[in-house]
């Protein structure tokens, strides 16, 4: 059984407060999901939700017989179908996993809603904000929950950056700067974008904390109209800026995020096994001059420590959480709310890219 999640339970209340909703038709605390997509990620999905106590795999749906049949192997109690509207209109469903690709999030959502489901959607919520927002109303409207695939806000990594954060530990933030490169997978329906830059926007918004002042995106495409390369740059209020590094053509798998604050800065090396983060005792000391050639710079370098960060695997402690939410009527962290301002920089930053790295204002 994974602890409770004190870090996630204090965002969630910095936020949004948490909003108490009607009790389901549920029998005591059992949460019946169907999940719809069984292709490349879905797999993962549905492993981690048939583990969970209290939360019943009902059904599997993808519209590929051959996906189903890897799915009948792996869970041969699970019942499975090619067509999502049964998983749809079951009496015997509460939830409904969508993990199909990006533009089919919106619809299949949306009926999902509209039968009563809660609903848990990849990454990136929607393809559009207006959809976004559409989504969140009709949640609001039925009562029910809407939760995003932000992996890495449960992985323990992050979860202990947002407690240094929160703690006061780092100080002040100055920057953060995340790259996330390797070679492939190409997309054919997606930009690098919207595919790799939903993870490094989803852990800035958390991180962060605060709403963006403005945007500005370059980059490249050099197979077809999709922009396979990005360096997107977000400016907050209180001087800290964001910039985010993603790219399909790289030669070597990078996935690092540096954290600056005035009193401590950080690195964050998820592929590194053993000590993912180090907290470094370094920053910088001005004092004025008289003049502006007269800036006194002092060098602080101090200790590395390396927290213990808890290894679980994300969205095993993500798909936990997506049963506590449905069934103790939560309002998760990684609400539709959380989905929409992604997607709102996620469209900033194809604008500003088509526009070789024009600003846009929020
Ligand atoms: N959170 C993460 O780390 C992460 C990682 C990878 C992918 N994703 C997200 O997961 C989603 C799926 O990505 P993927 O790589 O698994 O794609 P995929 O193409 O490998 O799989 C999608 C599956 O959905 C099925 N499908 C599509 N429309 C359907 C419908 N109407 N009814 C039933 N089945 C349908 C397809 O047959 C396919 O098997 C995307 O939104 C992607 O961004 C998230």
């Amino acid at each position: 059984m994974i602890n409770s999640l004190p870090v996630l339970d204090t965002v969630v209340r910095d936020r949004t407060p948490a909003k108490e909703i009607a009790p389901q038709r549920n029998p005591a605390d059992v949460v019946r999901m169907g999940v719809i997509g069984y292709g490349y990620w879905g797999p993962n999905i549905v492993r981690n939700l048939s583990g969970l106590e209290n939360c019943h795999l009902v059904t599997v749906c993808d519209k590929s017989p051959a996906a189903l049949k890897r799915a009948s192997r792996a869970y041969p109690g699970v019942h499975t179908t090619t067509d999502f509207t049964e998983v749809l209109s079951s009496p015997d469903i509460d939830a409904v996993a969508v993990v199909t690709p990006v533009w089919t999030h919106f619809e299949l959502a949306k009926a999902a809603l509209n039968h009563g489901k809660h609903v848990f959607v990849e990454k990136p919520f929607t393809s559009t904000s207006r959809q976004a927002e559409e989504l969140i109303e009709l949640a609001e409207r039925k009562n029910l929950r809407i939760m995003v695939d932000h992996t890495f806000l449960f992985n323990g990594a992050v979860r202990k950056i947002k407690e240094l954060v929160q703690n006061g530990t780092l100080g002040p933030l100055y920057y953060f700067d995340s790259t996330r490169v390797n070679l492939g997978l190409f997309q054919h329906d997606v930009s690098v974008v919207w595919d790799l830059a939903p993870h490094d926007l989803s852990v800035m918004d958390h991180l962060i904390g605060l709403a963006p002042e403005a945007l500005a995106a370059t980059g490249g495409n050099h197979f077809n109209h999709l922009a396979d390369m990005a360096f997107i740059t977000v400016y907050f209020p209180g001087n800290i800026t964001a910039h985010i590094n993603v790219n399909w053509l790289s030669p070597v798998k990078i996935r690092t995020t540096l954290i600056g604050g005035r009193d401590k800065m950080l690195v964050w090396n998820d592929l590194e096994p053993d000590e993912k983060v180090r907290i470094y005792d370094k920053g910088v000391d001005i004092k004025n001059g008289q003049g502006v050639h007269d800036l006194l710079v002092s060098y602080r370098s101090g200790d590395v420590l390396s927290p213990k960060i808890d290894i679980t695997e994300a969205l095993r402690v993500e798909m936990k959480y997506l049963y506590d939410c449905i069934a103790h009527n939560r309002q998760p962290l990684n609400d539709g709310a959380a989905g929409l301002r992604v997607v709102r920089l996620l469209e900033a930053a194809e604008a500003s890219l088509k526009n070789r790295g024009s600003l846009v204002q929020f």
